[in-house]
């Protein structure tokens, strides 16, 4: 019989959203947590779980043949890697991130409405204060996901003399600490909304790093983030502004430097055809339900919005994250 590999792709699309679910449902009924040690009969799991068996099964069966799972005589147990990424207390936890996924869920189904009005599906408060929990998986799940790549932004780079690095929209600190770790006597501060100050300062100190990175409370619409500096990164900042804001946050990102020191502006960049990488491609429609003016861009565009602010000699680095890029501009 002859693959009809079009019906495969199609079908593959349309039913993507049922593997998706079946990774949120498991995770928010806590399946790979109540299976962290120990393989557990469908009637265990259905305790531990809150759910009645019959539909739980349902759910393990599925995970089993998406091989989150494996199922034998004495039950179902996490499989190698749902154990690494999956469970809660795992040093390379992926649970935060996917719960924030899972809440994506419903501004991506308003997808052809803001593609018809370019409004958003959700609005940025409840992601950046009004629902604390919210804040801390948004804020926690990136520091999960961003941290297994910080350490290629400072490696990409020669220190110079770089003292001070002045981290804007800093999140939980995943880049100040790489930049730590990889350069002895660095310090940095820390710039964010009131509320992941909390969460920075707390991930910070359970890393031993307070003493060399200090965290303040800063607006990036209006915060003159003070002078000096040999080094401002902005990472993962940009899609999420409008071309305007872009150039005004730089423009005084670039007054905050010493002369000659260096802008950094790091995240997920469009191929000039814009229709690669494809995550980047998708991580510009979800700036368009989630961020109201932002948008992913190529490296020419942010080259140009960095020149725009005033800064030069603009380079574009590669960094361990495939789709994202390192752009580096002097003040
Ligand atoms: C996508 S996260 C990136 C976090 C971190 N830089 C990283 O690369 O992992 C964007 C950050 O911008 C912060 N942010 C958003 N609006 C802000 C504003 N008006 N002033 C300061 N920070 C802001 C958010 O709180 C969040 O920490």
């Amino acid at each position: 019989m002859r693959t009809d590999l079009e019906l495969a792709q199609v079908s593959q699309l349309a039913f993507g959203y049922w593997h998706a679910q079946v990774l949120f449902a498991a995770t928010e009924l806590g399946i790979f947590d109540a299976l962290a040690d120990q393989r557990l009969t469908a009637a265990r799991l259905a305790e531990r779980c809150s759910a009645p068996a019959p539909q739980l099964r349902r759910l393990l069966d599925a995970c089993v043949g998406l091989r989150l799972l494996t199922r034998d005589a004495d039950g179902y147990a996490n499989a190698p890697h749902a154990r690494r990424l999956l469970v809660a207390d795992s040093p390379d936890s992926l649970v935060r991130w996917v719960r924030v996924m899972h809440r994506w869920y419903g501004p991506w189904g308003e997808l052809p409405a803001a593609v018809r009005t370019g409004s958003v599906a959700e609005d940025r408060a409840a992601r950046l204060g009004d629902d604390p929990g919210y804040l801390e998986d948004f804020i926690l799940g990136m520091h999960e996901y961003n941290s297994r790549s910080a350490g290629s932004l400072p490696a990409a780079l020669r220190r110079e003399d770089a003292a001070v690095l002045l981290d804007v929209g800093g999140g939980a600190g995943t880049h100040s600490m790489a930049f730590c770790r990889a350069w002895p006597g660095l310090t940095c501060e820390l710039i964010d909304l009131p509320g992941v100050t909390d969460i920075a300062r707390r991930v910070i100190a359970e890393e031993g790093l307070s003493d060399r990175i200090t965290v303040r409370e800063g607006d990036y619409y209006q915060d003159r983030f003070g002078q000096d500096a040999d080094v401002v990164l902005l990472s993962n900042v940009l899609h999420q502004e409008s071309w305007d804001r872009s150039v005004d946050i730089l423009r005084r990102a670039a007054k905050a430097l010493r002369p000659g020191g260096r802008v950094l502006v790091n995240g997920h960049v469009l191929d000039e055809a814009r229709t690669s990488p494809v995550f980047t491609t998708l991580h510009n429609l979800s700036a368009l339900v989630l961020w109201d003016g932002g948008e992913s861009r190529t490296a020419e565009e942010l080259k140009q919005i960095m020149a725009e602010a005033g800064l030069s000699d603009i380079a574009v680095h590669p960094t361990g994250e495939p789709s994202a890029r390192l752009l580096v501009g002097r003040a």
